[in-house]
């Protein structure tokens, strides 16, 4: 006769049997934005997460190519790799459908512990048409170009081709259908930019038949709901956006073209979907009527409303920056944070002086970032970018991801709770204020880490960095008076609000965050290294630091 107990035990091994059980049974969450009081996160495997991202070259999309991409990504510690998927590569001949660059990308990227951005070059890469299949590019009646007043073809693929809308959006679903297939439930694809870069360069919209009736129809009111009229309340194009109704109309257009192929994709797997944007000027105040200075119709950040306005199923509209001035990064950073636009930056300049703004960018609580061009292919796209394209290249970009990746899944649940902030280092090298709950720091830069930089024997010779701007600071309020700094080539200070002139450094501790998500303290700052400002050198570090008011 079994003893009494011994049923106990068997029930616990059943409970613990099914519960493993239910723990293997239960599907992954599917990546999804989550959104709080005007903030955003990116939910991968059900938690936040942030995209340390890096975007291969434009042609990096082929099976061997990518024996030249995951030594770069591992370089530059990056735990997302952005890839393109060409329509005339999985599609070459119409109807007949290819996936075996998607299985090979997903089962390398796995083996490689990166999750992908999948980039769709479909009607439009920097708004031509040179990833469609040659069965779509050379032939202009089922598949028309833009046409402009006098009847003349632009280079560009119109969006009033109702055929090219059909070949696409089945083309994009087949992707999505095959990406539920294989990547359901292991969610290695995080999220797909439909289109690249769209607009239109050196003509302002379609004048052809179809788009020249719709442009005197009256805007939709979902649009004027949206976006405010500049002249009469109500009615055509013109009358309601005056001077701005031809790049506002064909904002539109472009819109409802790529919210149909959304839609449709993410009928069958609904993953975060966003666009991005081939920037214009953020500080021509206001911005003037298009003249031939950017492509018209791209998500630029003044039709950002026409684009939520048209395609719902788009849900960030992200700026590619390669402004490398720091008024401009901050400018884009300004108008493309919205309560209704997640941050989210799918391309940055890989030159050096764009790696200081990885603090900024993380700090204002972005989804993530990606420079652009990280692969071992001997191509570099200066002068957008940096001049060589080798590990050396990855270097100021690699050490702030190293700091950071430990840290990314705190790092993204405090930026969705608001706590986090970034500064990095002006042109102008001028010092940045940044107010905390309770607590203000004042960051500066160029500096050696020991004295004030008044001294006498500091002037006299100043840091060889002082003259580049290189600094940056991302710092994550984790209680009322503790903080987590990471940084580079700059000194935070951090006082109370009020500067009682009561608060002190109760103590810095430099570490990392273990596997575990724990804190791992591996030494004290204390004495001269915390006398002077905490002071941050090239190597950037994570530290706690806790402080207090005596009473
Ligand atoms: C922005 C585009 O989106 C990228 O695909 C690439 O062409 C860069 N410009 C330039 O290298």
């Amino acid at each position: 006769m079994p003893k009494p107990h011994s049923h106990r035990l068997c029930l616990a091994a059943l409970v613990l049997l099914c519960s493993l059980s239910l723990a293997v049974a239960a599907p992954a969450q599917r990546p999804q934005l989550a959104h709080k009081e005007g903030r955003h996160t990116l939910l991968v495997d059900g938690q936040p997460f942030t995209i340390l991202g890096a975007q291969v070259h434009n042609s990096s999309n082929y099976p061997k190519a990518l024996d030249k991409v995951w030594p770069a990504i591992a370089d530059i510690h990056a735990n997302t790799v952005e890839v393109p998927v060409a329509w005339e590569q999985i599609e070459p001949v119409e109807g007949r459908f290819d996936f075996s660059f998607v299985d090979t990308l997903l089962k390398q990227a796995r083996e490689h512990q990166v999750r992908v951005v999948l980039l769709w070059f479909g009607t439009w890469k920097n708004t031509s048409p040179q990833y469609t299949p040659a069965w779509v590019k050379f032939d202009n009646r089922r598949f028309p170009r833009m046409v402009d007043e006098a009847g003349k073809d632009s280079y560009c693929l119109s969006p009033f081709g109702e055929e090219t809308l059909k070949a696409d959006r089945r083309a994009f679903t087949a992707l999505m259908t095959h990406l539920k297939q294989v990547d359901d439930p292991q969610h290695t694809v995080l999220m797909v930019q439909v289109e690249n870069e769209v607009g239109t360069f050196g003509l302002v919209r379609d004048f052809g038949p179809a788009a020249q009736a719709a442009f005197e129809q009256p805007v939709p009111a979902a649009v004027i709901a949206h976006k405010k009229p500049v002249a009469k309340a109500s009615g055509s194009w013109r009358e309601v956006y005056g001077d701005y109704a031809d790049e506002y109309f064909h904002a539109w257009a472009i819109a409802r073209y790529i919210e149909e192929i959304a839609k449709a994709g993410r009928a069958v797997h609904d993953l975060p979907m966003y666009v991005n944007n081939a920037l214009r000027d953020p500080l021509e105040q206001p911005p003037k009527p298009w003249n031939k200075d950017f492509a018209s119709g791209g998500p630029t950040y003044d039709v950002i409303d026409i684009y939520k306005a048209a395609a719902p199923h788009i849900d960030i509209v992200g700026p590619d920056i390669y402004h490398p001035e720091s008024a401009k990064v901050a400018a884009h950073l300004d108008k493309f944070q919205r309560p209704d636009n997640p941050l989210w930056v799918p391309e940055l300049g890989n030159a050096s002086t764009y790696a200081r703004y990885l603090y900024l960018i993380l700090g204002r609580g972005s989804l993530g970032v990606a420079p652009f061009g990280i692969d071992y292919f001997d191509y570099a796209n200066y002068p957008l970018g940096a001049k060589t394209n080798d590990k050396a290249t990855l270097e100021p970009f690699a050490k702030v991801y190293a700091a950071f990746r430990p840290m990314q899944r705190q790092w993204a649940r405090w930026a969705f709770e608001g706590r986090t902030w970034g500064v990095a280092e002006p042109d102008d090298h001028a010092d940045q204020f940044v107010a905390m709950t309770g607590w203000k720091a004042h960051v500066t830069f160029g500096q050696w880490q020991f004295g004030e930089r008044e001294w006498p024997g500091n002037q006299k010779e100043k840091p060889a960095h002082a003259g580049t701007p290189s600094g940056g600071v991302a710092m994550a309020q984790i209680a009322d008076d503790e903080f987590i700094l990471v940084g580079q080539l700059a000194r935070v200070r951090i006082d109370d609000a009020e500067a009682s002139g009561k608060a002190l450094i109760a103590h810095v501790e430099e570490g990392r965050f273990g596997a575990d998500g724990q804190w791992v303290m591996e030494r004290r700052w204390n004495g001269d290294q915390v006398d002077w400002g905490l002071n941050f050198t090239a190597n950037p570090r994570v530290i706690k630091v806790k402080l207090g008011r005596y009473r």
